[in-house]
């Protein structure tokens, strides 16, 4: 099989329990992720979602396994990878087009100061903010509008990957539908590759891809990577009209309902990988009533 983009290959993160052993929160986990994906992951709390995105991000080491980007080895954090987490963290004493220059000038250190203020105006801009909001600093501005800022600055910076933890979970809803798909606008433009950690099923169906699906910890693993068999551009007022929508979204209930505690705590086998298991669900294809809707995919 031709190596990903990105490629984490039995990724193992145990942590001291307290007690003076040591408990696994995931055991070799292993799967791909391809240039320009939008891959969402979905599982319950505690299952060491962050984690894999710290690991990622190079903020943190894991107990052992390895994650490579086009074929490098990662090793400590990279301008060539972003970060949104869910708490926007915005430098304080800046505007927030100086929250956005700031990084676009240390990643393109050749740009005159006209170019790194210009570029990182239209991803403000793309993002919905105004000539006007854009001089104010992050105490200045709501919460939806902080958030836009964070994306604006982590896409401006044009990393070769966008890790975004939970990055609308602090919003409300209307304003995260408008941001969700303003992230889709410049994700489009752009064509970037997003790791996305989400709680909420219908943003991962409108963004993503492929969604993987972990189960519940300790010794939690990636146990399905599905398909979102629902054509592009997508607008979440139209999404469900797709004979996909909810065939797609009863399967992810399902599992964070019922299947991930059911599969939770089963250590991988002797010498085995948890590579994701991949669910393609299409109704639009042509089929016999014999046929099955769901089909796993043997990767
Ligand atoms: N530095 C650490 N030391 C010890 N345990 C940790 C550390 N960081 C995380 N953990 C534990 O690892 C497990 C996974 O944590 P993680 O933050 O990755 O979960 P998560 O899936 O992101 O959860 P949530 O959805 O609540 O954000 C949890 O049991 C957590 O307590
Ligand atoms: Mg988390």
């Amino acid at each position: 099989m031709a190596k990903s983009f990105l490629s984490i290959e039995r990724l193992t993160q145990k942590y001291p329990d307290g007690n003076g052993g040591q408990f696994t929160v995931f055991e070799n986990a292993s799967f791909g992720i391809e240039k320009g994906e939008f891959v969402c992951i979905l599982g319950h709390s505690g299952c060491g979602k962050s984690t894999i995105m710290n690991i990622l991000a190079g903020l943190s080491e894991p107990t052992s396994g390895v994650v490579k980007m086009d074929g490098f080895q990662i090793s400590g954090p990279s301008l060539d990878r972003g970060v949104v987490f869910q708490n926007y963290s915005l430098l304080p004493w800046l505007s927030a087009l100086k929250n956005v220059t700031f990084g676009v000038a240390a990643r393109f250190p050749d740009w005159t100061k006209q170019q790194v203020e210009d570029h990182s105006i239209a991803f403000l801009a793309k993002v919905g903010l105004s000539e006007d909001a854009i001089h104010r600093k992050p105490s200045q501005l709501s919460g939806g509008m902080r958030q836009r800022v964070s994306i604006a600055r982590a896409f401006a910076n044009e990393p070769k990957l966008l890790l975004l933890d939970e990055p609308f979970g602090a919003l409300d809803a209307l304003t995260r539908g408008t941001i969700q798909e303003e992230l889709l606008k410049v994700w489009r433009g752009t064509n970037q590759t997003v790791f996305m950690i989400t709680h909420d099923i219908d943003e991962a169906i409108l963004l993503a891809d492929r969604i993987l699906l972990m189960t519940n910890g300790p010794l939690a693993r990636v146990a399905e990577s599905v398909e979102i068999t629902i054509p592009r551009p997508r607008v979440r007022t139209e999404i469900v009209e797709s004979p996909n929508y909810y065939a797609i979204r009863n399967h992810l209930v399902q599992f964070l309902g019922k299947r991930s505690a059911e599969l939770a705590g089963q250590p991988s086998e002797a010498g085995g990988t948890h590579t994701p298991q991949t669910i393609r669900i299409d109704k639009t294809s042509v089929q016999t009533s014999d046929q099955p809707i769901l089909q796993a995919v043997k990767t």
